[in-house]
């Protein structure tokens, strides 16, 4: 049985063919960073009417990657929160209509749960019970994961998610859009510890982020305490400002997943989101994992960065007979 996914919760238009076995037959996104680039930032409104003119083309050209036709869709599936709500209504709503057109079952599942699930699908093997760690531009959360039905939220951003904060930092630093690969690539000639900036609730036992401070540090560190605005700084400086930050967002984030590793006593590790794109961060997971001889799963790039295979995931509410309903809404916040 063929399904076919949307996904639309912020500035990616993604459509994904799969079968009932989790094989990936098609995998299509079409980034919309060309049109927010001039605001240095995803503008929601934009983000909507653009997933509005390419979902349907994007659909069309997974069905013809897969190479089967729209009558042969036995599920729609559709990531339905959270996200921008006018991004989510485009999937949300084009998956119903194609439901009820197609004469077949919808399932919905949550994208930050989704963004756990790709590493299952990279890995080919099972992965639960396991430590996630969804690092995106909207979110930074740690979960317990029991199976793919059971996650428990064991902590998360207070204020900026990793990925804002890069997106901010880059912002603050001149770099281009969008600021995480931006920071990273300015990095690669920075002293990542000519800085010494903060690493917030690093040394405190429960699982919660905050990444606003840092933001600020670095902030400070370019126009002066308490300026909020000047000249950019030299190549050089801006170089060792995102090495140092990039290092403290690092620090953190690896050091948060060991201590959720240490408090539930699991052994595996599952981590997704763009940021988990970063090559710095991914070689310093590696080398906790192999530490501690936990059992790492980060997917290749293109299934960290927003993605619709990942909405694989809800093959296992399928499985269940955990349909959704036509009235199935958007939802923007996470309800875990
Ligand atoms: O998961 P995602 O594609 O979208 C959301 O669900 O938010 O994550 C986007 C975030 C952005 O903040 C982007 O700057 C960040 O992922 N990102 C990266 C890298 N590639 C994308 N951050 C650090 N290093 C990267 N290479
Ligand atoms: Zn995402």
């Amino acid at each position: 049985m063929y399904f076919l996914a949307i996904e639309t919760s912020c500035d990616e238009t993604a459509a994904a063919v799969f079968t009932e076995e989790r094989r990936i037959l098609a995998n299509v996104i079409a980034s919309q960073t060309d049109l927010h680039a001039r605001f240095r930032g995803v503008v929601p409104e934009v983000a909507a009417r653009a997933h509005l003119q390419r979902l349907l083309p994007v659909i069309e050209e997974a069905l013809g990657q897969a190479g089967i036709k729209l009558d042969q869709i036995g599920c729609v599936a559709v990531l339905n929160t959270p996200g921008l709500v006018g991004a989510l209504l485009v999937g949300v709503s084009a998956a119903k209509a194609l439901a009820l057109a197609l004469e077949v079952p919808l399932v919905s599942a949550n994208h930050i749960e989704a963004h756990i699930y790709a590493c299952l699908l990279a890995a080919g093997r099972d992965l639960f019970p396991c430590v996630g760690l969804v690092i995106s531009g909207g979110h930074t959360s740690l979960f317990h994961c029991r199976s793919a039905l059971d996650f428990e939220l064991l902590g998360a951003t207070t204020d900026d998610a990793a990925g804002e904060a890069l997106d901010k930092v880059a912002n603050i630093l001149g770099l281009g859009f969008p600021g995480g690969p931006a920071v990273e690539q300015a990095a690669f000639s920075g002293n990542p510890e000519a800085y010494r900036f903060p690493r917030s609730f690093l040394k405190v036992e429960r699982l919660d982020f905050s990444f606003s401070g840092l933001k600020t540090a670095v902030l400070y560190a370019v126009h002066g305490q308490g300026a909020t605005s000047g000249g950019s700084p030299t190549p050089e400086k801006c170089a060792d400002l995102a090495a140092s930050f990039q290092q403290a967002v690092v620090d953190v984030l690896v050091g948060k997943a060991g201590q959720a590793l240490t408090l539930t006593g699991l052994k595996r590790l599952a981590v997704g989101g763009g940021v988990a794109a970063n090559r710095h961060l991914r070689l310093a997971l590696e080398k906790m994992a192999a530490d501690r001889d936990v059992e790492l799963f980060i997917p290749p790039l293109n299934l960290c960065t927003d993605n619709a295979a990942m909405a694989a995931i809800a093959v296992e509410k399928w499985r269940h007979g955990h349909g959704a309903p036509l009235d199935l809404d958007a939802i923007p916040a996470y309800h875990g």
